[in-house]
């Protein structure tokens, strides 16, 4: 689809998300050729450095990239012309004056109306007086009848639920819902995509994916590093905040939802929306029993002596933030009723993984033991988001020889055995579904909420019950040992998923 000639203003151009994520993406989309004909990049945020500084700036971010090893310096003198800079001042509205001075000065050069995309990277208190000053600045607006304008927000969207809503309501004085892009860069991945096309375009899953025929559900996000350089941010937020109440609920969703009608945004996202209306909410006084939550500590791994989170940079020495959190959710709806749901996610775990474990029930009357209990005779399909993404099917079945001794083995399918040179990445996807106007994966006003509203008891019980602990887990571990006793079943206990998709537990090479 063309896109007509549009402007993206980057507020915090200068900051990290820009140099990672959003210029390597827009600088990929320039190289497929998917970017509209006419696009100016207006770079707005507080260093002080003219156009040409912010090219150079943004240069030398690619150069050390490592997705662009060799430099076509042609290719990219063709995007640097795209960009542009104007130091800002967030707070004052004359600086919006200017900006919207800047960006009929680009209009000028298409001889065209343009579209305008904004996209905040800047940290989240500073949301509310930005927006306020786009609308008094009337860049609210669209700059004719026949372009748009559209805002992308980045999460943290909101500290709670009250914050989430304030900051809703906020957006909404200036800017229609069909306007507020919530993006959770998840849901731009892939393989997460991939989690609808599996369920709803094979007639062999979704007649078994009920509470009939599936025992749990596991969702893991795990991350070997730190918390880098973000003690700061990340001191204030925590595991339950930083990860569950986005990504993995949102994973939950796509595992969860019914399916709909047609795929058309909306269409999806009621479905998804149906099931965060249907979680059983969690009562405060039962967050001891629900969910565990865990702090990494120092450790040598690899004969590398790790720092552990209190002695991390801009962290509070006594700090009860969480880097590892699980916890157990249940779906009230016809579909899976009792069917617990895990959620598991930590910084400085043994690798990262992201992955969605499906565990059947195990047949009714066994003929043939292939273990004792119920973890080794269960199927287990995997849905793996990350890394060596795949699709890994685990099933019995009868080692050669004499008498029936059976085995657990894997029928796995690996993205790499495609033809394909790369696969997107999320920014890619999702920058480019903003301007077709396609908001199917960004998260709408009433599900951001819904995932507060899940979460807030977590939250409050954190801050009020001074009982339940943080454990420790040295880094590089798979967080509390304990956090295999919230899985129901006796004898059960997580998968421990390895770098590659096939192997786990304990025939990792980490
Ligand atoms: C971000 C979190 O949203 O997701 C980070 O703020 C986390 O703390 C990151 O590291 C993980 O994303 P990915 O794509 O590397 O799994």
């Amino acid at each position: 689809m063309e896109i007509s000639p549009s402007i993206m203003v980057i507020f915090g151009a200068s900051g990290d998300l820009t140099q990672r994520m959003l210029i390597p993406s827009l600088y990929k989309l320039h190289l497929r050729g998917l970017l509209p004909k006419e696009f100016s990049i207006l770079g707005f945020a507080r260093t002080e450095m003219n156009s040409d500084e912010f090219r150079d700036f943004l240069k030398k971010a690619i150069q050390g990239n490592k997705d662009f090893k060799d430099l076509d310096e042609a290719k990219w003198k063709d995007f640097a012309d795209k960009l542009n800079y104007l130091a800002a001042d967030f707070d004052n509205p004359e600086s919006y004056h200017e900006l919207r001075r800047t960006i009929r000065e680009l209009d000028a050069k298409t001889k065209a109306c343009d579209n305008l995309l904004i996209y905040f990277a800047i940290p989240p208190t500073a949301y509310k007086k930005a927006v306020d000053n786009l609308g008094i600045a009337g860049l609210n607006v669209p700059c004719g009848p026949d372009s748009w304008t559209r805002i992308i927000v980045e999460k943290p969207f909101g500290n709670d639920l009250e914050s989430a809503k304030d900051l809703n309501a906020h957006l909404a004085k200036y800017f229609t819902e069909y306007q507020i892009y919530r993006i959770d860069h998840y849901q731009g991945k892939e393989t997460v995509q991939n989690i609808l096309v599996t369920r709803f375009s094979n007639g062999i899953f979704e007649p078994l994916w009920n509470r009939n025929y599936i025992h749990h559900v596991e969702i893991t996000a795990a991350e070997s590093i730190g918390i880098e350089n973000r003690g700061g941010y990340y001191d204030q937020t925590g595991a339950l905040r930083d990860m569950v109440q986005n990504h993995l609920m949102q994973l939950m969703c796509l595992v969860a939802m019914e399916p709909p009608s047609s795929f058309r945004s909306n269409f999806i996202r009621n479905e998804s929306m149906k099931v965060l209306q249907s979680l059983k909410p969690m009562k405060e006084a039962d967050v001891p029993k629900c969910v565990i939550r865990g702090q990494y500590t120092e450790s040598i791994v690899k004969g590398e002596q790790l720092k552990g989170y209190r002695q991390e940079k801009d962290v509070k020495p006594r700090s009860k933030t969480e880097t590892f959190i699980a916890m157990k959710a249940y779906i009230d709806n016809w579909r899976w009723e009792g069917v617990p749901f895990y959620l598991r996610t930590g910084k400085r775990l043994p690798t990262r993984v992201s992955e969605i474990v499906i565990r059947f029930k195990p047949t009714p009357h066994k003929l043939f033991t292939l273990g004792e209990n119920i973890a080794q005779t269960s199927n287990q399909l995997i849905l793996r988001i990350q890394p060596d993404e795949g699709i890994l099917l685990k099933f019995g079945m009868k080692k050669p020889g004499e008498g029936f001794e059976l085995e657990n083995v894997g029928m796995d399918f690996h993205y790499t055995d495609l033809k394909f040179e790369s696969i997107p990445t999320a920014y890619e996807r999702l920058l480019l579904d903003c301007m077709i106007g396609d908001s199917t994966l960004f998260v709408r006003q009433d599900a951001v909420e819904a995932c507060w509203e899940f979460v807030q008891p977590v939250i409050n019980a954190f801050e009020n019950n001074k009982k339940i602990p943080v454990h420790g887990y040295p880094a590089g571990s798979w967080g509390p040992k304990n956090a295999d006793d919230l899985i129901v079943e006796k004898d059960m206990k997580w998968r421990y998923p390895c770098k590659n998709l096939t192997n786990d537990d304990t025939y990792c090479e980490l």
